[in-house]
């Protein structure tokens, strides 16, 4: 008798193999190997072999001989979109934009669709989790309403696709990846087969026909695109949303982008009438007035801009095990640099509980902001107050040296136009500025300006 074929895959990153794992040998995550039916087994093999014989033998031809892809780009109405996007839309990529549920994932694409649609673009959005009613409550509040927008509340793929092949539009949204269905495909909505599925089909549509699509993906816990991680791959471009859903700053941060960089962060603000640019980011993130101990002030770079922020920090005496807990802030990092200021400054450290938070929901993702976590710890150890007037800015080693950071006189020019005088930076101003700067190079020395 023939042996009966097992495949498992792993739910998160797609890989497949003969044998169950508990943890994935491809991404490392646990228990997250499923075993695919018969049935499903031999949809991938079909799947595999029509994709290797269907299309025609090809040949590499020399790089100079290559003539390169001409994109023009459109605008999508909104100048940080288009800002991460790396200059607005390109014809027949595809986007994915994810984020936390409530963050305003929908209300930014319908408002991008209804953007669009004023510019005299057909514009499709489908709704796999809303009502049509639903979204034209969301539109009434957004001033969405349109002739050129289409809603069409669909969970199947294939009325999605043959929608899409009847009629001639210019830009689709689909809300939201995850629940989307196609009925080729053997396995639950949102597995990773599903979603591969899927996107391999809407990829094939906006290359084909040129046509930009924008897909909304939900995120777990950890952060990442639910279950697949395959999507990310397979996609030109990703976008997260970050922010507290509390505030009304929205930072949306490129991770992956095939035509632009990476480094640039459109920041939004949500308001009763949807979400919009947010004009100025300037005094958003801290309260010069109410500075407690405990907070310190700095500058990061958000892309090419800098923005002030407020750092927190709690040191209390711990009952028990110390707990290091940092919000917007890398854990590790925080170890560091308090065994640093236990070795460095003799901080008894260790039997005290530190918690560090960001303000607005910030996440922090360059080491220049060390030098003000330091601060704010020695503040609210003290129990004393930091100047309202005073900025801190600097890396911080190993060795308690403390370096230079990049784009110095673009965060000393902020501080100027913020009316702030003094700054504890690590090195000296190139060019000549009104902000007071002491130099530190060592973290003792830090101490002396506090
Ligand atoms: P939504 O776009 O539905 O989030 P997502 O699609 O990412 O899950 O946004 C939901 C939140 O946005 C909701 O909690 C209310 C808020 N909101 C406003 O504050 N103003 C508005 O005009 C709209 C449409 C939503
Ligand atoms: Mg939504």
């Amino acid at each position: 008798m023939a042996k009966k074929k097992t495949l498992f895959e792993c739910q998160a990153c797609g890989f497949q193999s003969p044998r169950w794992m508990g943890k994935c040998t491809s991404c490392n995550e646990w228990e997250t190997m499923i075993e695919l039916s018969s049935e499903q087994i031999k949809f991938l093999k079909e799947t595999s072999s029509s994709n290797s014989t269907g299309s025609m033998l090809s040949k590499a031809k020399p790089i100079t001989q290559i003539d390169e892809d001409n994109i023009k780009r459109f605008s999508s109405g909104s100048a940080e979109l288009d800002l991460v996007l790396g200059g607005g839309i390109v014809p027949g990529s595809l986007t994915l934009i994810g984020g936390s549920p409530g963050i305003g994932k929908s209300t930014l694409l319908l408002k991008i669709a209804s953007n669009l649609a004023k510019t005299n673009k057909k514009v499709l959005y489908v709704s796999g989790e809303e009502s049509a009613g639903q979204i034209k409550l969301r539109a009434n509040r957004l001033d969405a309403n349109h002739d050129n927008l289409y809603l069409l509340p669909e969970i199947n793929l294939s009325s999605v696709l043959s929608e899409i092949s009847n009629q001639n539009y210019e830009f689709i949204v689909i809300d939201s990846i995850q629940a989307l269905y196609s009925e080729d495909t053997p396995s639950a909505p949102g597995s990773v087969t599903q979603v591969r599925t899927i996107t391999f089909d809407l990829m094939r549509v906006a290359k084909s026909l040129h046509i930009p699509i924008f897909i909304i993906g939900h995120i777990t816990k950890d952060g990442s695109i639910a279950g697949p991680r395959v999507l990310e791959h397979m996609v030109d471009t990703v976008l997260y949303f970050e922010g507290d859903t509390n505030s009304e700053l929205r930072l949306l941060r490129g991770f992956k982008n095939r035509f632009g960089s990476t480094s640039e962060v459109g920041i939004f603000e949500m308001n009763k009438k949807g979400l919009h640019d947010a004009k100025s980011m300037a005094g958003k993130f801290f309260n010069k007035d109410k500075l407690h101990s405990g907070s310190a002030l700095t500058v990061v770079m958000e892309g090419s801009r800098p923005i002030i922020i407020e750092v927190q920090a709690l040191v209390s005496e711990a009952y028990g095990h110390a707990k290091r807990s940092s919000t917007g802030f890398d854990n590790n990092r925080l170890g560091m640099l308090l065994a640093l200021l236990e070795k460095k400054l003799d901080l008894p450290l260790g039997t005290y509980d530190v918690f560090i938070n960001i303000s607005g929901g910030i996440k922090i993702n360059e080491p220049s902001a060390d030098l003000a976590i330091i601060a704010a710890i020695l503040s609210s150890y003290r129990d004393r107050e930091l100047s309202p007037e005073t900025l801190f800015l600097g890396e911080v080693s190993l060795t308690g040296e403390i370096r230079e950071v990049s784009g110095l006189t673009q965060r000393l020019k902020e501080m100027e136009t913020q009316g702030f005088s003094k700054a504890v930076i690590p090195n000296k101003p190139i060019e000549q500025t009104d902000i007071k700067c002491f130099v530190a190079d060592e973290v003792s020395k830090v101490v002396e300006w506090m």
